[in-house]
């Protein structure tokens, strides 16, 4: 299938891409490049041995989309171009509505102008918030904590509501938990600007040497090891999770909501644990007081992807670690 990604050269974006060129897709990378490069793109070519076509722009132009969805004859969708950042999301609703909610809308609007109904759209496991129960399934009453969390709530009411006015329309919401690691390759992976706001970048960057340690934020949680606990799975992972998505929607129409997550939660001290394996040293850290806004756990139960996508995280967190670190040198080389 041609294949448009928006936030393409993004994190997850760049990984999905490589898993769907590999298996003969054609894949189309649409990205502003607010938080990216357009380095990736040559570095998904020495990946995948093909080119890989791109286009420089921002979703909120429907114009520009709907000539760059023609041009290419693009059959289906997938959205990850967004704003992630929860405490600037706090500062700034504004932006986070306009460039989350606002950019759907218009590529929504491009789409039905081209009647391209298949669509994949990056959600957030922080759409449920404080958990009422958990593993959280599919059903988890959703009330978000931030505006990040807001926007993409919004947005899954909004698909939820064009898939009722339109039974054509094939839509799935992933719910992603917390992605981490890089592909083999070390050609790609999370590369944030300035100091890490999330673990495992942070980490890496202990491991490298370029930051001294790692604060663990709260050591006296009600959980195994009083550290927070989370659930991350391997990139590589999520984007295969999103090919089997798109498979899924081929045969069938409506909208799915469905979490994307290993269903096996981990304590920051095992992620630090892991990392020391991975990097073979120890790495600092430090206890500091409990993050503004944090829960203390969450987890996916993961049953739903695997009964309608047969999909299931493959990657341990070994894994996911020993990736990040060759990632992190081979960036820094
Ligand atoms: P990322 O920042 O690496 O990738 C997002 C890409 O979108 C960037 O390349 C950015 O330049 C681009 N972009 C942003 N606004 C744009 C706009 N208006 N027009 C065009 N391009 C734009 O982030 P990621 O981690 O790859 O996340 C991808 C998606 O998954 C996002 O929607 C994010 O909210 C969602 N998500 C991420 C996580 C996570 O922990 N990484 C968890 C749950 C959901
Ligand atoms: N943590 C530390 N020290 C750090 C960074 C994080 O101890 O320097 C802890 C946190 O307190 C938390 C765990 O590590 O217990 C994971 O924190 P992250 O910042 O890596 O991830 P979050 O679970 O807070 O949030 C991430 C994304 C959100 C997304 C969510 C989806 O940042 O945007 O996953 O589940 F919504």
């Amino acid at each position: 299938m041609n294949i448009l990604l928006t936030g393409g050269t993004g994190y997850i974006g760049s990984h999905t891409a490589v898993v769907l060129a590999q298996a003969g897709h054609k894949v189309i990378l649409f990205d502003n490049l607010c938080n990216s490069s357009n380095e990736v793109v040559g570095r998904l070519e020495k990946i995948v041995g093909k080119k890989i076509d791109f286009a420089e722009g921002d979703v909120r132009d429907t114009a520009l989309l709907i000539e760059v969805m023609r041009t290419h004859q693009i059959e289906a969708v997938i959205h990850f171009a967004g704003l992630k950042a929860v405490g600037q999301s706090v500062a700034d609703p504004i932006l986070y509505f306009a460039n989350n909610v606002q950019g759907t809308i218009s590529l929504l609007q491009a789409m039905q102008q081209l009647q391209i109904k298949t669509f994949i759209f990056s959600s957030s496991a922080t759409v449920y918030g404080e958990p009422v129960y958990l593993p959280y399934d599919e059903v988890h009453p959703t009330k978000p904590i931030n505006p990040y969390g807001d926007s993409k709530l919004q947005v899954e009411i909004i698909l939820r509501d064009l898939a009722q006015s339109d039974a054509q329309w094939k839509i799935a919401c992933l719910r992603y938990f917390n992605p981490v690691g890089a592909h083999d390759s070390g050609l790609i992976g999370d590369d944030p600007n300035g100091i890490p706001g999330n673990l495992m970048p942070y980490l890496s960057r202990v491991a490298a040497g370029t930051l001294k340690y790692l604060n663990v934020f709260g050591k006296d949680y009600d959980t195994r090891d009083g550290t927070g606990e989370r659930d991350y799975i391997h990139v590589v992972d999520l984007a295969e999770g999103h090919m089997a998505a798109l498979d899924f929607l081929n045969k069938h129409a409506g909208l799915h909501v469905v979490n994307l997550g290993t269903g096996k939660p981990a304590s920051v001290l095992e992620c630090v644990r892991a990392f020391e394996k991975a990097c073979g040293k120890p790495l600092p850290i430090e206890f500091a007081p409990r993050r503004d806004g944090d829960l203390p756990i969450y987890y996916a139960k993961a049953d739903l992807a695997k009964q309608l996508f047969g999909w299931t995280a493959q990657r341990s967190l070994d894994k996911m670690c020993e990736s990040a670190w060759y990632f992190e040198q081979m960036h820094n080389k």
